[in-house]
């Protein structure tokens, strides 16, 4: 990475820790309007859906130590890290606590989630600071739009203890999202077809970080109610990201068409807007696809 990005990558951290603190920051103990919570609304699927959210948010040991590793070189990178691990580890804490305070689940009931939490280790899931931006890029977006949705409907339930948290949650995973994106521009404007292929290579390859690591994660999306569909992922998180990077469908196209080219056997979900078995952008399945971070 050259000195002038690094520069930049600096600059960018301490925006975003500038706006974290000054307008972003929440406590979980103050602002979360606890006495409101209403046993009428706590109900089973309610919980079967905020403990998705929590096993999958509570991976924050592993996310981080991985993200540390691979951006230590970087100080800008990995510093963000670091407040984005503390700002993941509260999103864990506030809905462990929504679980318990709420009565939804025991005590023993998180001890054993925090077991089979911790008895599986996340990987990375791609070996660069370039792919991992793209991937932040999509994942912290697609998490957005999850929490954002859980927002919505939490209000039409009136349910003021929810609305709140998946408000201020769901606002901190925008912002990272927006700081990936920042990051991606950078890449662009350093190797713009390199990064493009790396971005094409993120998509087709895309997964949550709960899939193949928390069981029955695609079946507990979807009866839980915490996922969303494939097509709000293409609308809502691909096509935005492309716009705003100024990057056409057909350039990701042809990343991909010559990814294939260079490495036939290496790429076998080539195209991301084509219907593949178990990938997340097919636009007309009802798949829900994600539920986290
Ligand atoms: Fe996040
Ligand atoms: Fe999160």
């Amino acid at each position: 990475m050259t000195s002038t990005m690094r520069d930049a990558v600096y600059r960018m951290y301490l925006d975003f820790l500038e706006t974290a603190e000054h307008k972003r920051h929440w406590s979980i103990f103050n602002d979360i309007p606890w006495d409101k919570l209403d046993g009428s609304k706590t109900t089973e699927s309610v919980g079967h859906c905020v403990e998705l959210f929590c096993t999958e948010e509570l991976y924050v040991p592993d996310y981080s130590s991985a993200g540390l590793d691979l951006s230590r070189s970087v100080f800008g990178m990995a510093w963000f890290q670091t407040r984005w691990a503390f700002e993941e580890s509260r999103h864990g804490l506030v809905f462990r606590e929504y679980l318990t305070r709420s009565g939804l689940r025991s005590p023993a009931e998180l001890e054993a989630l925090d077991a089979g939490t911790f008895s599986r280790r996340w990987k990375l899931p791609f070996q660069t600071t370039r792919q991992m931006a793209c991937y932040g890029a999509l994942q912290e977006s697609a998490t957005y739009t999850a929490y954002n949705r859980q927002r919505n409907l939490a209000r039409v339930a009136d349910d003021q203890v929810l609305e709140a948290i998946f408000f201020l949650v769901g606002r901190d995973e925008a912002a990272h999202a927006g700081f990936y994106r920042a990051m991606v521009q950078l890449d662009l404007a350093e190797n713009r077809a390199a990064t493009i292929a790396d971005l094409a290579y993120v998509l087709s390859n895309f997964k949550m970080p709960g899939e193949g690591l928390i069981p029955d994660y695609t079946q507990r999306l979807h009866s839980s109610g915490a996922g969303i569909s494939p097509r709000l992922f293409l609308e809502r998180v691909v096509r935005p990201l492309l716009n705003t990077l100024e990057i056409s469908r057909e350039e990701i196209k042809l990343a991909l068409k010559h990814a294939a080219a260079d490495a036939p056997l290496s790429n076998p979900a080539a195209d991301p807007w084509q219907p593949v078995e178990g990938h997340p952008l097919p636009a007309d399945s009802s798949t829900p696809v994600i539920g986290r971070r």
